[in-house]
């Protein structure tokens, strides 16, 4: 299977995969989708409980979508099945309001189905090589508090946990 660019025909099959997952893997939901609508989320007995938002899809459409339109500071990889379906997607933007541009690493996804066959790895490094390739120097990613295995998958492609995140109760 081939990793292309998405194009704006794609946003609706990447949102519909998207919100789908999340819906029933509540560890992906981290304060940035709290933050962007997708997600919401209250501290119940000092522990984050987030779930996808009533207008999660309509949100993260826009968020593709732009992300999708701007090829400059952004970019949105796909892998497809032989049947048309959607296995995979990875999005990356560059961000400038640090002392110098910084890359991110903002959604890896695969299905289920896909795992464990070098998709996510190739994904990732896609958008590493591409935010290189932009001249960016660090590279960051987030990911929710208990989402182990994908801990585990960043951290063996060359990622250090570096920070942590506190909401107010
Ligand atoms: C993290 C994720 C993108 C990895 O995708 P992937 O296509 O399985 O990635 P790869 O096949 O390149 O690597 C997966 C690793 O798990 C192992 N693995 C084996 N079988 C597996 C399976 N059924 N499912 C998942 N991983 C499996 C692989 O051997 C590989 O091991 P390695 O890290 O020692 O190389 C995928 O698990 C996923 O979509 N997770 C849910 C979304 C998520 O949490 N994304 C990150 C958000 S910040």
């Amino acid at each position: 299977m081939m990793i292309k660019e998405a194009v704006p025909a794609d946003a609706l099959m990447l949102a519909e995969m998207f919100i789908g997952y999340i819906d029933g893997h509540r560890e992906y939901i981290s304060h940035g989708e709290i933050q962007m609508g997708v997600g919401e989320g209250f501290i119940s007995g000092g522990q984050l409980v987030a779930v996808p938002s009533g207008c999660a899809k309509d949100k993260w459409l826009k968020y593709i979508n732009e992300h999708i339109a701007d090829k400059e500071t952004s970019n949105v990889w796909k892998v497809v099945d032989e049947c048309g379906a959607l296995a995979g997607f990875c999005v990356a933007d560059i961000q400038e309001d640090g002392d110098e541009p910084f890359g991110m690493v903002c959604d890896v996804l695969v299905s289920e189905e896909y795992r464990g066959k070098g998709i996510g790895g190739e994904l990732l490094q896609t958008a590493i090589d591409w935010l290189k390739g932009k001249g960016v120097k660090d590279i960051y990613l987030e990911s929710g508090k208990n989402n182990h295995s994908a801990h585990r998958f960043f951290e063996k492609r060359g990622f250090c946990h570096v920070s942590e995140i506190y909401k107010l109760a």
